[in-house]
């Protein structure tokens, strides 16, 4: 793994992670089966634990993971080992604005809602197109995202709730600046974390004004287009 200075806030929940978000397995084969199309290999930017990245690399294809946080990657290359795939995962510790890859690659996947943890435009623009240089040409840019709705605002704002058997959540909701505060809390660590989120159609802005193409923007992993909703999975590809 390759050094960077800065500490992390997913370095306090890096063994909670996957606990908590053991429920989540709908985006799996979709990255896998769009690391399959590209013919790999692949950059993730916010690898994580390797919920994506693992499955990926057990279907063969190898898998630079770029992350902030030491303690996650920490994680993700044990998980690895136990999968016996370790060698197909180049894990490297970065910030996804500014990736210490080299190589250029057909996919450059961003799964988990990760480019949220972008507070602004700047860092928006930054983040797409760093991934962008580390595009082939033509190559691919998949990611999701989510915009809450109201009614999510309006159960959950400000509660604590038991996400998974002992581990509990608590968004707090600011619809000014489109800012998720959310914490989380369990036996093996508690940390809080800030989302920022947007519109799909300023998105699809980002994307065309950062030299991408959109190629789908669907509304869930099946592939269904989006047709209104929270979450949005996006195809962008490399227009130039
Ligand atoms: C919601 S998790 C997603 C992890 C993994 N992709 C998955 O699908 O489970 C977000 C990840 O992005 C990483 N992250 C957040 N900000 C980052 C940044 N500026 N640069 C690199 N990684 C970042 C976090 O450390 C965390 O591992």
């Amino acid at each position: 793994m390759t050094s960077h200075p800065q500490d992390s806030p997913y370095d306090a929940i890096a063994e909670l992670y996957d606990p908590w978000s053991r429920s989540v397995t709908e985006d799996v084969g979709f990255y896998v089966e769009e690391a399959r199309r590209a013919g790999g290999p692949v950059v993730e930017l916010g690898v994580g634990t390797g919920r994506i990245a693992v499955p990926t690399a057990t279907a063969g294809i190898d898998v630079i993971g770029v992350d902030s946080s030491r303690g996650m990657l920490a994680v993700c290359a044990e998980r690895a080992r136990l999968a016996g795939v370790a060698a197909r995962l180049d894990l490297r510790v970065g910030d996804l604005r500014e990736p210490p890859v080299g190589k250029r690659v057909a996919l450059v996947t961003c799964p988990f809602r990760s480019l949220l943890h972008m507070r602004n435009d700047t860092d928006r623009r930054r983040a797409l197109a760093a991934a962008r240089e580390l595009l082939l040409p033509r190559g691919r840019l998949v990611f999701d995202v989510f915009a809450p709705s109201r009614d999510d605002v309006e159960e959950t704002d400000g509660r604590w709730l038991e996400r998974e058997p002992g581990i509990w959540e608590r968004a707090e909701w600011d619809l000014e600046t489109k800012t998720l505060t959310l914490s989380v809390r369990g036996e093996s660590g508690e940390g809080t974390m800030e989302l920022s989120w947007l519109a799909p159609q300023e998105w699809h802005e980002l994307l065309e004004s950062t030299g991408f193409e959109v190629e789908a923007c669907y509304g869930w992993f099946d592939r269904t287009p989006y047709a209104g909703g929270e979450d949005t999975v996006w195809i962008a590809q490399r227009s130039s």
